[in-house]
Order: C-alpha cells, then sequence, then structure tokens
C-alpha cells in the first residue's frame, strides 16, 4: 500500500461510525449541551478518571459553577473541596488559571481559534481538539489513547504509538477522515468505541463493532498486538517489612501518607527499614515472605508476627479486631498474604462487632 493511500485508510469509516455513534453513545451531562464551558470541564475532569467517577463530581461542579466567571473566582478551599477525590489537583487549579485568563484577555468568552484554546494552562493538543470539534465544529482531531488503540488496530499500524511521530501518522490518519458536517460526533465516535468495544486488556467485542470488515487487526486475528508499544521497563523491587504486631485479639494497622502509592489506606506497619516498628515487643517470629506486583513496583516483603507488651500506639496507628479487616478498615489488596495470615492468628471472635 502506497503511503498515500495509507494515510486514506480510515475515510470509509466515517459513516458506519456516525451510525453507530447515535445509535450507541452513552448518554453524558455534557453532550447535552455541549457548550464550550461545559465540554472544557469534562474533558479535564476526565484526564484521568473514568466517566463514571466523573459523573458527579461534574454536576456538583457546576452547581457552584456555572460559568467561566464563577469559577475565576472562586475561592481555593472551595475548588479543592469540589476537587477532593478526583485527584491530579493540579488539573484543578490549571481550570482556574485558565478561567482567568479567559477573563481577562478574552473578555470571559471562551475562545474558539485552535491556537487560542491551545494556550491555555492545562489544555494539550488532544483537548484543545476535542473542545475545538465538539464544542465548535471545527474539523480537528483530537487523539487520546482510546483513539490511538482503534485506529492502530483498523489499521494494523505497526509503528509504536508512544513515539510522536507515529502519533503524527495516525493523526494525519484521523484528520484525512473528518466529515466536515460531523467533526465533534465522528472524534467522539472513536473516543467511544475505544471505551465500548475496541476494549484495551484482553478480548475486545468484535462481533459488534460497526468497524469490523474495515479492520485489518481483526481480519488477521490479531487485535490484541495493537497498538504497538516498547516492552514495559523493568519494575523497582522494594525489599520490606511487614509486622503483624498481636495485643488482646488484636492487630495494630497504622495510616499510609496522604499522597503516593495506596495513598490514606489502611496498612500493617514496618516498610523498607528491617528493625521491628515498635520497640516493645516479644515472642518474634517469622512467617515466610510475599510478594505484590504494582505496576511499577514490586513489593517482596518478608512477614513477622509479634506480641505488643502494651497497648500503647503512635499516633495514627490503631488496633484493629478481625473484623472490622474486612470493612471498617481499607487495607489495600498488596497485603493479601499478610490479611490471611493475621486472620489466621487472631482468634475469630466477633467482640465489639457491629
Ligand atoms: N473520553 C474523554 N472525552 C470523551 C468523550 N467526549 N467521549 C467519550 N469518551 C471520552
Amino acid at each position: 500500500m502506497s503511503e498515500d493511500s495509507r494515510l486514506h485508510r480510515m475515510e470509509p469509516l466515517a459513516i458506519p461510525l456516525l451510525e453507530w455513534f447515535r445509535d450507541n453513545a452513552r448518554v453524558l451531562p455534557w453532550r447535552s449541551d455541549p457548550t464550550p464551558y461545559h465540554v472544557w470541564l469534562s474533558e479535564i475532569m476526565l484526564q484521568q478518571t473514568r466517566v463514571a467517577a466523573v459523573l458527579d463530581y461534574y454536576r456538583r461542579f457546576l452547581e457552584e459553577c456555572p460559568d467561566i466567571l464563577a469559577l475565576a473566582e472562586l475561592p481555593e478551599d472551595r475548588l479543592m473541596k469540589l476537587w477532593q477525590g478526583l485527584g491530579y489537583y493540579s488539573r484543578a487549579r490549571n481550570l482556574q488559571r485558565a478561567a482567568r485568563e479567559i477573563v481577562s484577555q478574552h473578555g470571559g468568552v471562551f475562545p474558539s481559534a485552535y491556537e487560542d484554546v491551545l494556550a491555555l494552562p492545562g489544555v494539550g493538543v488532544y483537548t484543545a481538539g476535542a473542545i475545538c470539534s465538539i464544542a465548535f465544529g471545527q474539523p480537528v482531531p483530537a487523539v487520546d489513547g482510546n483513539v490511538l488503540r482503534v485506529v492502530s488496530r483498523i489499521t494494523a499500524y505497526d509503528g509504536d504509538v508512544t513515539l510522536p511521530e507515529h502519533r503524527a501518522v495516525l493523526t494525519e490518519m484521523v484528520q484525512n477522515a473528518i466529515p466536515i458536517q460531523a467533526p465533534g460526533a465522528f472524534n467522539q465516535s472513536l473516543m467511544e468505541l475505544g471505551a465500548l468495544l475496541c476494549l484495551p486488556n484482553g478480548a475486545p467485542l468484535c462481533g459488534q463493532c460497526p468497524v469490523r470488515d474495515h479492520c485489518t487487526a481483526h481480519q488477521t486475528g490479531r487485535e490484541t498486538d495493537y497498538p504497538v508499544k516498547p516492552a514495559k521497563k523493568g519494575r523497582r523491587i522494594e525489599e520490606r517489612s511487614v509486622w503483624l504486631i498481636l495485643r488482646d485479639g488484636k492487630v495494630a494497622l497504622r495510616r499510609r501518607p496522604a499522597r503516593g502509592l495506596l495513598a490514606g489506606l489502611w496498612e500493617f506497619p514496618g516498610g523498607t527499614a528491617s528493625p521491628p516498628p515498635l520497640p516493645d515487643l516479644t515472642d518474634i517470629r517469622p512467617l515466610g515472605r510475599a510478594k505484590h506486583i504494582f505496576t511499577h513496583i514490586e513489593w517482596h516483603m518478608s512477614l513477622f508476627a509479634a506480641d505488643a507488651s502494651d497497648d500503647t500506639l503512635p499516633d495514627g496507628w490503631v488496633w484493629a479486631a478481625p473484623w472490622e479487616l474486612d470493612g471498617v478498615y481499607a487495607v489495600p489488596s498488596a497485603y493479601r498474604r499478610p490479611l490471611e495470615l493475621a486472620r489466621e492468628l487472631l482468634p475469630q471472635t466477633l467482640e465489639g462487632s457491629p
């Protein structure tokens, strides 16, 4: 296939994609009234967060900040409160900085020129494309991870999609296929296909796909070979000790720091240093080892049990009864093995349970 015809591979897809999107698009609040402000807010919230988790935040945000001026004037503590739980708080701060720029430089009216949108704090090429196509009907692409996956499968594109030069090729394929009458619906049809059918990690639902007859990866049974990405870098291995400190049928837990890995969740004491986490422990016994694999880190854990000589615990630690390990305290699954052992070691009384 010539380079030129390759870049036009997506063109026959516009009509089946638009028809599928018309009939299958999820009903989402920002779609029913796609003003630039609504599309912008939804796209920023959706950047690192799933649709289901965004819905309530989006509604509450608009109740308190119905327009750009209200956002520009919102006190910082209110802003942080509205964002609390969504994470990646710089998104909220950039949102407000951008709102203030729109007020000071664009008379409070959301700019429509692509370059002006792209210049707003927190707005990158994808978000600018989404706003300009969905809210202003401009024929510009909006290529996020979902779209890269969809297009790389349809075209069986062998380049590494983490590299800018290959993203540029896939983006040009999308650009060439945008129907001038419906840029926003077209871009969203690709995102929606990626979210609902052309799934990552495991089987895509090709049987329901409106463009499976155009999809080279499907025809060759190689859907899961795309998008092409370099092999994951090796994970960092962290040696940790994990201590089951026991007293009166309970085990000690402490809260993890508010930031970083497993922020704010409960854990068994220990850490990367090996000495026991409390001074007055007796009957220290090793309980073997366990492993937990995160995306970028592996915990290799040495497990110990010990009895505490008295009830006192440092600030922020608690004594947890066995039944409290099931629901009162959120102990992450990284501690699955120590949790099992704690249940075996603690007498299964229901004392104090609801
Ligand atoms: N993810 C982010 N923005 C989206 C949109 N407009 N439609 C579908 N999925 C999305």
